[in-house]
This record gives structure tokens, sequence and C-alpha cells, in this order.
């Protein structure tokens, strides 16, 4: 029996090694990155006006205002850190004036605040700023970054090779990064690198990217707008169920803190990007950012939900709303929306108009929520439990451009004579064939 199981083995090897199919590195479902990363990124607040203390300060401030304590992990460093040239020995080199007392001491001080460290390359010839690529130096830099102390790596889609050098799809080109990251962790020892791809503009992402990285970005770069932002949810509103733990929908940096985006829509694209089970990186100045900004970071009931220990997956739209279900729209998103935590239902609708409006839905319009049971109403913004809702559930008054987010716990039986004796009545029927009140 076990030369025969050896044999399948070896003939089934054999199989792959010549019919010249990739051998695919496996999900990474190794304890690495279970849940979406909770961090900072310097691009959206610096771009490439970055250096060491910027990025000591930024870590420094994760902690003392208290960020980090309610679970942000990760400071991670985005394009603009190297210099211009390889090193003659073949590797990138940090700048030797904004970076002077070199990598290794910039992530010993953020492990020393607890934190852990990211750093950022390109699976091209060059970064999008024209900095050095890790094409054809994958292992190589993997390395570097890990001997310099970083444990995550954001890997970016700018200077391509042409087809005829590569000769590999999307695919395979990022297969590259992620076979020198599982060699290196092999050769090491050490765990691997979480990886965060940074694939935009490629085909669906989200049916191949998982088998490479803990996130794929879905979309093009934000912008602190509402613009920006009710286009990336409606972008992500139609592949919301690609995200689960390991795999996370990467809707971007968040701008929270940023541009011109009002205290509701702040609101908004965090609530979305944390209950979307995005990762969620902040992308602000952090001493000049604002108490009210600060606290929308630190919504512990929002992070709970993204950072679900039990229930990996996102909220999805039961219905548009003002457009009719599964219409692309990016001013106006899917309005409701609902999902599974290990708490309960979790609500969120997105008052998408310029006024303020009120937003009614039927509770089995979720598929999550049991017929003939009434919930409890948590609002995990007012942070307040509400009463007890039977059938329905009205928001009142949502401001333009804001949020509700609502965790809902069975309470029981409904009261007798709620309503109809069925919620959905079309097919509301009796024992004996006859049909119910309300069919
Ligand atoms: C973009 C990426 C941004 C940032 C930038 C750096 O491609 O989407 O998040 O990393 O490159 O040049």
């Amino acid at each position: 029996m076990g030369s025969f199981v050896l044999l399948l083995a070896s003939l089934l090897s054999a199989w792959t090694l010549f019919s010249g199919e990739p051998v695919h590195v496996q999900a990474l479902d190794d304890g690495v990155a279970r849940l979406p990363v909770l961090g900072y990124n310097t691009w959206n607040a610096y771009h490439c006006d970055i250096n060491e203390t910027v990025v000591l300060q930024g870590a420094q401030l994760m902690v003392s205002l208290g960020l980090k304590d309610v679970g942000y992990t990760h400071v991670n460093i985005d394009d603009c850190y190297a210099e211009r040239n390889r090193s003659a020995s073949g590797d990138i080199v940090a700048d030797h004036v904004r970076f002077s007392s070199g990598m290794n001491n910039l992530t010993d001080q953020i492990h020393d605040l607890g934190m852990k460290a990211g750093i950022y390359s390109d699976s091209g010839w060059f970064t999008c700023q024209l900095y050095p690529g890790s094409y054809q130096n994958e292992y190589r830099d993997a390395k570097l970054f890990q001997d310099w102390g970083f444990d995550y790596l954001k890997f970016d889609n700018c200077a391509i090779p042409y087809d005829d050098i590569i000769r590999q799809g999307i695919v395979g080109k990022y297969q590259r990064i992620a076979d020198a990251i599982a060699q290196l962790a092999k050769d090491t020892g050490k765990p691997p690198l979480i990886l965060s791809l940074c694939e935009w503009g490629e085909e669906q992402p989200w049916l191949w990217a998982r088998r490479f990285g803990q996130s794929w970005r879905t979309t093009g770069d934000i912008s602190p707008d509402w613009g920006s932002i009710a286009s990336i949810i409606n972008q992500n509103s139609f592949i919301a169920w690609a995200s689960d733990f390991y795999g996370h929908n990467d809707m971007d940096i968040l701008e929270v803190g940023n541009g011109d985006l009002t205290y509701e829509e702040a609101k908004t694209h965090f609530t979305a990007w944390a209950l979307m089970k995005s990762p969620l990186l902040i992308g602000t100045d952090l001493s000049n950012i604002s108490d009210s900004d600060l606290s929308i970071l630190k919504n512990e009931e929002v992070i709970a939900i993204n950072q679900d220990p039990v229930v990996g997956t996102s909220v999805t739209p039961f219905r548009w709303g003002i457009n009719p279900d599964w219409v692309s729209n990016s001013t106006h998103p899917a309005q409701y929306w609902s999902g599974e935590s290990q708490n309960g239902t979790v609500f969120m609708l997105v008052n998408t108009l310029d006024e303020p409006a009120n937003m009614f839905f039927n509770l089995t319009e979720s598929p999550w929520i049991r017929a003939g049971r009434q919930y409890s109403v948590r609002d995990l913004w007012t942070h307040t439990d509400n009463g007890t809702a039977v059938r329905n559930f009205t928001a009142h008054a949502v401001p333009a451009h804001s949020v509700v987010a609502l965790l809902l716990k069975d309470a029981g039986d409904e009261p007798p004579n709620s309503g109809p004796p069925c919620a959905r009545p079309e097919w509301c029927i009796n024992q004996n064939g006859t049909l119910g009140p309300g069919a």
C-alpha cells in the first residue's frame, strides 16, 4: 500500500513536471495574515517626501494616539525610500540621505514600539516613481527586505517587462515573488513576508491573487474626495464575496484625515472599508489629525467586525436602493448591505444622496436574519443599544453621504401578532394548501 502511494505520488509529480504546469504555491493559509492588515502607510500623506524621521514619528504617533491599542500593527513604507541605482553587487540601497541610519535601525525602533514594519517594491523593472523594481531580483530583494527586518511587502505593478521577455501573464508575474518569499521562508526558517499585491488594472485579481498574497488591490488609486470613495464602494460591491480569511479585496489606503472629506464621508469611508474586510492602512499625517478623524479610526466596534476571528466574509448588498439591484453607478453605489459576524448580523446603510434621507429595510431582506424572531439593535457609531427591531427597521434622517452601521442580535421569538404570518407573503401557505393573509 505504502509503495503504491509513493508510486502514485511520483507519477503525479512527474506529470506536473512534464506538463509544464506551474507548481503553485498554495493559498497562504499558514496563519500569516489571516485577518486584514491594520496599520499605517506613508504614500497618501507624504508621497515621495519621506525619510526615517517621518516614518519613525508616524510609528510613535500610532502608539501615543492609541491606534496601536485598538489593533493597528503595521508601519509601512511606500515608494521612494531607495537610491535610484542598485549597488555594484546588485542590491537595492536605502537612500543615503533620507534613511541615513539604515533600515535595520529603523525597523528595530519600529519593533521596539511593538509594531511590525512594511516595505514596498514592484513586479517590474522599476517602481511607479522609477526606483529599482524587483523583476528578476525577487529572491535577492525579498532576502534584503527580510535582512533589513521587514515583515510585510507591498508589491506594485509599474514598469512591467515586455511579453517577449517575461513570457508570462499576470499570474506568472506575481508567482515569481510569491515563490521567492516561500523559498526564503524555507531557507531561513523565518515567517514569510506578508505579501500585499498592488496589481491594479489587472483582470479580476480576486479570482487568482488569493494564492499569492493576503490582499490584492481591486481598484485604482484612491483620492481624498467623496467621488472616489463612492466609486470604490460601487466597484467593490460586485466582488465583496471574494474577501475571506487570508485573502482580502484591498480598497486602497485610507484617506480619513485627508483632502476635503466631511466627517460623515470619512465615517462612511472607514465603515465600508472595515466591514468589507479591506486592509485598513491609515494614510494621513498623524501629527496633524483632528480629534474627530482620530475617533473614526479608533472606532473599536467597527474594527472588531473587520478583525472578526470567526467570520472572515464581507458585508454584501441585499438591495442597491436608488438603483435597481446589480446596477453599477459610481456616484450612487449599493445602499443596503448585511453580513455575518461572530456576534450577530451586521447591517450597513449608505446614504449616497446629497441630502438627509430615511432608510428603511425589512429584516428578512438580509439572508442572515431568521423569520419570526426579533432582534436587539446596536448602533456601532453612537455606541448605544437602540431597542428591538421587529420585522423592519428605519434609520431616520441619515445625513448626506453618511452611514449607519448596526449589529442585530437575535432576541427571541417576535411578539404575537407582529404582522402577517410570513415575512415574505408571496408563497405563504397553510398546511391544507390555502394561501395565508397577505399572499
Ligand atoms: C501606485 C500605488 C500607490 C503607491 C504608488 C507609489 O501604483 O497604487 O498606492 O504605492 O504607486 O508610487
